[in-house]
């Protein structure tokens, strides 16, 4: 049900999340930042049970870039380990996703991943699938351009086989082979920690999506950041290049 505060307003049915500022949050603590990962985690969760709360179809969260790899092989390590104890969570806590209606899928390239992780994951996906109030995107191992190269090696295959002519290829075609495919793009992306950029997340999706920039470091952010952005978004007036 959506709560009063959102009543006749326009609300987003798909939200990409870019979860930046760990680091510096942890920094300025005099912490590793492997902490900061761990208290991004946390509100990683507590946004995701709030989408869903408010009635929002579908979340995306940047979690680990194709490009996070070139980070020091412990804080990879560390990041790994967050998602393995999520991961061990969602399985132990069935009956809790149950009742939250969560619906997992991992977009980003299997290949490169622990094997245990995309196990788990893959699990995740299966065990939920029937899950109907929320859709949420894990983007690991992800990269926006790969995602895309991905999609034109589908089609190229395809042009291969003789089933497709390239000159028949549509927007729609390349839609349809991304991770994404069947999704709506996101309406809103949130970037937090005060940079101006997407980081190669959702490049294709976000041809008309609205951006939504903070300086609050991600471990900071709060379900009222996020009713903030959902009303700042409400309020803008979409025209998809129309007049
Ligand atoms: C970017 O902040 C953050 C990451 C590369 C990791 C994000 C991962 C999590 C929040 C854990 C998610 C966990 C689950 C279970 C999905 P940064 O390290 O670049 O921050 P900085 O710019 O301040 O250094």
């Amino acid at each position: 049900m959506v709560p009063e505060k959102f009543e006749g307003i326009n609300m987003p049915r798909h939200i990409g999340i870019i979860m930046d500022g760990n680091g510096r949050w942890a920094s300025k603590r005099g912490l590793e930042r492997s902490e900061g990962h761990k208290a991004g985690a946390e509100v990683f969760r507590r946004i995701c049970d709030y989408g869903a709360e408010i009635g929002i179809e579908c979340m995306t969260f940047y979690a680990f870039s194709t490009e996070n790899w070139r980070r020091p092989p412990k804080e990879v390590a560390a990041i790994m380990k967050l998602f393995r104890s999520f991961l061990k969570e969602a399985e132990e806590r069935e009956k809790e996703n149950e009742r939250k209606g969560l619906r997992f899928h991992l977009i980003g390239e299997k290949r490169g991943l622990p094997a245990d992780i995309v196990k788990s994951i893959e699990t995740l996906e299966e065990e939920s699938a029937d899950k109907k109030i929320m859709r949420v995107n894990l983007a690991i191992n992800y990269g926006g351009r790969d995602e895309i190269l991905h999609s034109v090696k589908e089609l190229a295959a395809r042009v291969k086989r003789g089933e497709l002519s390239p000159g028949d290829i549509t927007e729609d075609d390349i839609s349809a082979n991304l991770f994404t495919a069947g999704q709506p793009d996101p309406d809103l992306i949130i970037r937090p920690s005060g940079e101006y950029r997407l980081s190669n997340f959702m490049i294709w999706q976000a041809a008309y999506s609205e951006f939504w920039f903070s300086d609050i470091l991600w471990p900071d952010f709060t379900t009222d950041d996020l009713d903030r952005a959902i009303l700042d978004y409400a309020a803008r007036n979409r025209r998809f290049g129309a007049v």
